[in-house]
């Protein structure tokens, strides 16, 4: 069975002193983690405060990105292996404003997701989709060939525990979602690409997450759909009373 995951992406926003408050305020708030997984990925320099606020340890704390490497002269990057010491569980790999703004290509990314396999944590794997592409109808070739990429050399137990989300550029803080039909297109045809790289079975085993624009008043919708296994948002995952009505999606 695929739980649901809601997912929190907060980007460059926040200070430490409101990542705690936002902590502390959606304790006893949020669904048990065996009916509703919820997670925040947040700026590497808030995650410790964030895991001492999170005293009810429903709630995930993430990272949103990280280095290849696990230590070395690389000024300025996150370590997997640092990460992984602290107790966090996941880490966003592949964002589209980290492809757009810092040019991360595929090799990088998957050499991400390998890093964050051998230290011991989940990605969260994004995978982009332009409104151009779409158009031109060139998106089917583009999400498979980037969840490809991202996966080569995998290994199907890794894969198996790997989350990825369907993320077209045109929605992301767009304030227009997908319709829920293009969210469960796109879902559909992650989940077949998972299927011809490693087995049906391992697809149906994995959770795929839709993004972009996703909010209080659509993620019902969203989450209605047979291959969308969760939700990752942006700009409603920053304020908590709307967090936590996304992450009680269900009694909505
Ligand atoms: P948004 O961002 O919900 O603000 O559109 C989603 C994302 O970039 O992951």
């Amino acid at each position: 069975m695929r739980i649901p995951l809601i997912a929190g992406n907060w980007k460059m926003n926040k200070t430490v002193t409101e990542a705690r408050s936002f902590v502390e305020a959606v304790q006893g708030k949020l669904p048990a983690a065996d009916v509703v997984e919820t997670a925040i990925a947040a700026p590497a320099l808030f995650l410790q405060t964030m895991l001492e606020a999170n005293t009810e340890d429903v709630l995930r704390i993430g990272a949103e990105a990280c280095y290849y490497e696990d230590d070395g002269a690389y000024t300025g990057e996150t370590s997997p292996r640092a990460l992984h010491e602290m107790g966090i569980p996941y880490t966003i790999v592949g964002h589209s404003e980290r492809r757009r703004y810092f040019n991360e290509t595929d090799d990088v990314i998957n050499r991400k997701v390998q890093a964050v396999f051998r230290n011991g944590m989940t990605p969260i794997v994004c995978c982009d989709e332009t409104m151009g592409r779409r158009e031109s109808g060139e998106k089917i070739h583009w999400v498979v060939n980037q969840v490809t990429a991202a996966l080569k050399g995998v290994s199907p137990e890794d894969a198996a525990k790997i989350v990825i989300a369907y993320e077209p550029s045109w929605a992301i803080g767009s304030g227009t979602s997908a319709s829920t039909d293009q969210a469960e297109e796109g879902c559909y045809l992650i989940r077949q690409t998972l299927a011809d790289i490693y087995s049906d079975d391992l697809a149906n085993g994995v959770r795929i997450l839709y993004g972009g624009s996703v909010k209080p008043d659509n993620i019902a919708g969203l989450m209605a759909k047979n291959n969308v296994d969760g939700v990752l948002a942006g700009g409603s995952s920053l304020d908590e009373t709307s967090f936590i009505q996304l992450a009680n999606y269900q009694n909505l």
